[in-house]
């Protein structure tokens, strides 16, 4: 593997951004025009370079909100993902992860989730927040460059969330490919289940599992 270089992304890397969100995401992948407008409204995007190329990014908005005031939370991926920024960071609010797939399988997910934790910290920010797929919900459509078979015991599992609103145990949540990822990594609370969030992602029926990690506590090896 070559070298992966970090760094703070700019207007200047629009068009490579919106080439890899494309890469990562298939239909889902923002455009150059919601990449500029994200940068409009303050949010940080870092880049996993490899030789010219964004093979990867993270982003995510700076806000005094608090992840587990549910009744406040964005009710939607449109509006969590173009949320203005607010001071003193109470919270970073990440609503993109995407790796390349010929770049998955390395630690570029672990360095920009760790880059951002980093930045979290800076900022005095307490909470990193991401808004969780649950591809297994029904599987992985065409179109996508992900495999995701459909989890009939999952489904039931977050079928059950919504209908009671009680929260299933973190065993029953982790069964998902993707909130067992960031579970690993991240060693998250999972806060609240997110319905018609982006019903466009066909793969998690609409959903997101909001979770939150505190970045405030521990020493420097959180991930
Ligand atoms: C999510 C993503 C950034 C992870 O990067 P990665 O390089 O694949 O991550 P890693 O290799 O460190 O870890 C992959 C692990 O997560 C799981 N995983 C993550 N994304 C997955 C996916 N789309 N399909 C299947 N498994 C996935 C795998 O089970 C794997 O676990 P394993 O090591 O036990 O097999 C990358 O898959 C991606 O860009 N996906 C498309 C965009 C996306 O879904 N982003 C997350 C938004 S919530």
């Amino acid at each position: 593997m070559k070298e992966i270089r970090f760094f703070r992304l700019g207007t200047d890397d629009v068009a490579p951004i919106a080439a890899m969100e494309t890469a990562a995401w298939g239909p889902l992948g923002a455009s150059e025009r919601t990449i500029r407008r994200r940068f409009s409204l303050g949010h940080t995007m870092i880049g996993a370079g490899v030789d010219d190329v964004v093979a990867g990014a993270i982003c995510f908005a700076e806000t005094t909100d608090d992840p587990h005031d549910t009744a406040k939370f964005p009710k939607s991926f449109a509006d969590y993902s173009s949320m203005p920024t607010s001071a003193p960071a109470l919270s970073l609010y990440v609503y993109n992860l995407g790796i390349r797939p010929e770049f998955r399988g390395t630690n570029m997910a672990r360095g920009l989730l760790r880059e951002m934790i980093e930045y979290g910290r800076r900022v005095g920010a307490r909470w990193v927040v991401g808004d969780g797929r649950c591809p297994s919900y029904a599987g992985v459509q065409d179109g996508t460059p992900d495999k995701v078979l459909r989890d009939e015991e999952f489904r039931q599992t977050i079928d059950s969330w919504h209908r009671t609103g009680k929260i299933p145990s973190t065993r029953a949540i982790t069964r998902d490919p993707l909130l067992k990822f960031y579970r690993r990594l991240l060693d998250c609370e999972f806060l609240h289940l997110a319905p018609d969030f982006l019903p466009e992602d066909v793969a998690s029926g609409g959903y997101r599992v909001i979770f939150a990690k505190d970045i405030s506590q521990g020493g420097a090896q959180l991930i």
